[in-house]
């Protein structure tokens, strides 16, 4: 009865120092993740009940913020799972936008705000840039002050993320994925046992938030040759952080002499490569050579959309739950 999509994300620059009160600045990407919701007799994840193990962000959604007329939900989905490209982000966000149309408050602001909540849950420690990103779609900045276009701001215990509007860049990009997992909490509790034993960990951490702001001058500018320059310099920043691998790496390597620029990008450990690139076609080729997926993409305009597919019973579902409330 509804059709909600949120696309994928790509941090540019600023992964993991994020969590850790530096900026951060995301591109969302055409691949996208769409979750169809319908009433049913019991609650449902294609096909399958709601599981723990298999369906945590939509079962946390569900039993968190939803206490209407049992739903099931059919997902599908263009961006590879646990590949950093925030598929779980996508999907928090979209089950965040269908609970919150059908009980009445859908908003841009308040899906991002439910969609933090559900990943947060999940995962962890987290900040909102995936979800936010995934929501708003075109680019975002996270930042610890305000600064001119902010979408709204985050708050988590002690820290507040403010999220700020970016235009959707005008890059050629080709994603690089490892085929191997990208498991977030583990790669944030690895970079914190670091932080938290090491003044050179904190350091990097400072220096990857520095180049953020580089980062974004030189995406103004639409300055591709420093973009990768800092891209490359980020990766070694978050090489410092422990948080590349083999796998990464030789993507990288790959396609390296075919790009302006290449990171890993999102927790790592595996996951997925971007790179900045004029040659998108020989940087594929680069990529599936050395045993990656490669995906040419571009940045997406449209954050999370939604889509009614049958008004009547949506109808019916919005004033059950009116009728709840009141
Ligand atoms: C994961 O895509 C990005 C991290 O910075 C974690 C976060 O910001 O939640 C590693």
């Amino acid at each position: 009865m509804l059709e909600v999509s949120s696309p994928a994300k790509a941090i540019l620059f600023g992964e993991h120092a994020v969590v850790y009160g530096k900026p951060a600045l995301a591109i969302s990407l055409d691949r996208r993740m769409t979750v169809k919701a319908f009433p049913a007799g019991l609650p449902k994840v294609d096909g399958g009940p709601l599981s723990m193990r298999k369906h945590r962000y939509v079962r946390w959604a569900y039993n968190n913020l939803w206490d209407g007329p049992t739903l099931a939900f059919k997902t599908r989905s263009s961006i590879p799972s646990a590949s950093g490209l925030g598929s779980s982000a996508a999907l928090s966000c979209s089950i965040a936008a269908i609970l919150n149309y059908l009980k009445g408050e859908f908003t841009e602001e308040g899906t991002a705000r439910s969609g933090f909540q559900i990943e947060y849950n999940v995962q962890g420690k987290a900040s909102p840039t995936d979800t936010s990103c995934s929501t708003h779609g075109k680019g975002i900045l996270v930042t610890y002050e305000p600064r001119e276009e902010l979408l709204w701001s985050i708050e988590k215990g002690e820290t507040t993320w403010h999220v700020h509007h970016i235009a959707p860049p005008d890059l050629e990009l080709v994603v690089g994925y490892t085929r191997k997992p990208s498991i977030t909490p583990i790669q944030v509790e690895k970079v914190k046992s670091f932080y938290d034993r090491s003044g050179f960990a904190k350091e990097t951490i400072e220096e990857i938030g520095d180049l953020v702001n580089d980062g974004l001058k030189a995406l103004k500018e639409g300055d591709v040759v420093k973009l990768g320059g800092l891209m490359d310099r980020n990766h070694s920043l978050l090489t410092i952080l422990g948080v590349t691998s083999k796998e990464i790496d030789r993507l990288r390597d790959a396609a390296g002499p075919y790009s302006y620029g290449t990171k890993l990008t999102g927790a790592g450990g595996g996951g997925s490569i971007l790179a900045l690139t004029d040659r998108p076609h020989k940087v594929s080729e680069a990529i599936k050579k050395r045993g990656g997926v490669p995906y040419i993409v571009r940045p997406s305009k449209e954050g999370t959309t939604l889509n009614i597919l049958d008004s009547e019973t949506v109808d019916v579902i919005l004033q059950q739950v009116q009728g709840q409330k009141g």
